[in-house]
């Protein structure tokens, strides 16, 4: 469990920061319902990583891939931005986080305010058809029979997220390498860090001189390597006291 101090001390470091970054993963969204990826109760329990969370598979039989993204889909629809995403958003509006690079593809940290976020496995309110590019917003496509197929060409939808096998976005990559390499803080949150190449951005912050803090219940690769410390403890229960110490003492952490 993490103590009244290392609040304190994460306080202080973003007041003192100049330019933070926050990267976050599918543990940020865990207390607002969605499922993480691994360990227990994760997708990758239920579904094979490598079949269901690939390209191919959505492209030789979209049905079977569908099964888990409609899933997902349901899942997010439900879902609302908890006290860990506002607090973030909250960061943001006091001039105290330059970007949120996240791996999560539910949308949350846009319903929850923030404005300068950097989606680095695209995202599931969008879908794409495979066949003719045709583009909506996803909650204008029915799930009722699957795959969703395109109106004007019959082809099969995607969701404009990542799937292994295919690049990050050239413009999401850019701009996560820019603000990593840019920041003196990174604020690595709920990621076991574990996929490639998100889990290079903390690397890349450390190498160019920044201080790399974790918030999650569980040690990760970058415990005790990268990171400087890490607060165990949840998002949703951590990020909230840090900001309200911030609003307590922002002067006086200062000092
Ligand atoms: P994972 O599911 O791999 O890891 C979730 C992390 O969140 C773990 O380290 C947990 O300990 C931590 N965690 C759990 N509950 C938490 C909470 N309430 N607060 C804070 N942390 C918590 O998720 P990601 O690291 O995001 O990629 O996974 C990375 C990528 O793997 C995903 O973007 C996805 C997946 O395959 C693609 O699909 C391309």
């Amino acid at each position: 469990m993490f103590t009244d101090e290392d609040i304190t001390k994460l306080a202080r470091d973003i007041v003192r920061s100049k330019k933070t970054v926050a990267l976050t993963g599918a543990g940020i969204s865990v207390e607002s319902g969605i499922a993480p990826f691994r360990g227990k109760g994760g997708l990758w329990e239920k579904y094979d990583q490598e079949e269901y969370g690939h390209i191919d598979t959505l492209r030789r039989a979209p049905e079977k891939a569908w099964i888990m993204l409609k899933e997902m889909q349901n899942e997010i629809l439900k879902a609302k931005p908890n006290p860990g995403h506002i607090a973030l958003a909250e960061l943001e509006k006091m001039g105290y986080l330059s970007s949120i690079i996240t791996q999560n593809v539910d949308g949350l940290h846009h319903l929850a305010g923030n404005k300068n976020i950097i989606e680095f496995h695209g995202n599931l309110q969008w879908v794409v058809c495979m066949n003719c590019g045709n583009r909506k917003p996803s909650s204008e496509i029915s799930l009722e029979k699957i795959p969703p197929r395109c109106e004007k060409c019959n082809g099969v939808y995607k969701p404009e997220a990542v799937f292994f096998g295919e690049p990050i976005p050239l413009d999401a990559l850019n701009k996560a390498n820019q603000e990593s390499r840019s920041c003196d803080l990174m604020i690595v949150i709920g990621t076991s860090a574990v996929v490639y190449p998100a889990a290079n951005m903390p690397e890349i912050a450390k190498g160019s001189g920044a201080k790399v803090v974790e918030i999650n219940p569980s040690k990760t690769p970058l415990t005790g390597f990268i990171s400087d410390y890490i607060i165990l403890g949840t998002a949703a229960t951590v990020l909230p006291k840090v900001v309200d110490k911030i609003k307590e003492d922002a002067p006086g952490l200062s000092i």
